[in-house]
């Protein structure tokens, strides 16, 4: 049996550290003239029920996690707009920090299930007591409405273990479309709501300035 603290132990210090480093990314933007593309920034450790359970599906070998599981240290990265998705990626290739070992476009080629998302698969090196040890992560960059769905669509498999009844099958086939949709509608109206989303936070400057 592993010593699980052990070796989730670097995978716990990579999430902090690209969590903060991620979302120091989006502070960034706020003395940017540019709109942020990220809207904000999760991670999390794979829980290990998690990692057992995924592990005995794919005939992963517990001794073998490190190469073949990608998603125990996650990352998450919101966008407004489908269009932020690829400058995000961008600015993830340019950093100096970690090396991008994989990228799956699920935007251009969703799943089956209806899933969309823009995953960045990295090879993240920690520093230990024992020296520098590299660790995989998965960075997922997805729209809100993108989000939304892959959220209640995994809700639901965790309930119906993957084998949904029809009718849950087909509303969730159809909730895929509205989000593609309301992303599709969002692109249109971009200009309007980024003028919109610039004048209130100009406004709220000025509000903080008044007040100190
Ligand atoms: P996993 O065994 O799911 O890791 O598949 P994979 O190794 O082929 O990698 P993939 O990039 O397809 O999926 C990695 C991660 O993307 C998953 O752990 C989920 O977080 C997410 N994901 C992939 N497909 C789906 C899906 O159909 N629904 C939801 N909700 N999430 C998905
Ligand atoms: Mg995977």
């Amino acid at each position: 049996m592993k010593h699980w603290d052990q070796f989730l132990g670097p995978y716990k210090q990579a999430v902090e550290e690209l969590k903060v480093k991620l979302k120091g990314m989006r502070s960034q933007f706020e003395s940017d003239p540019d709109h942020s593309p990220i809207e904000f920034v999760t991670g999390r450790v794979k829980p290990i029920a998690s990692i057992l359970d995924k592990a005995n599906q794919k005939g992963v070998p517990l001794d073998r996690l490190e190469a073949e599981m990608q998603d125990i240290a996650g990352i998450r990265m919101m966008c407004q707009f489908v269009d932020d998705i690829m400058k995000v990626v961008e600015l993830l290739r340019m950093r100096n920090d970690f090396e991008i070992v994989e990228e799956r476009d699920y935007i251009s080629h969703k799943k089956a299930s209806g899933y969309r998302s823009y995953h960045v698969v990295i090879a993240y090196p920690v520093q230990t007591i024992h020296g520098e040890k590299k660790i995989l992560a998965e960075i997922q960059i997805r729209t809100l409405a993108m989000n939304f769905w892959a959220t209640v669509e995994h809700s639901l498999n965790y309930k119906y273990k993957g084998m949904f009844p029809d009718d849950i099958q087909m509303r969730l086939q159809r909730a895929a479309e509205a989000a593609f949709r309301l992303d599709e509608e969002m692109s249109l109206i971009r200009g309007e709501i980024q003028e919109a989303q610039a004048f209130f936070s100009r406004n709220k400057e000025m509000q903080q300035k008044n007040k100190s």
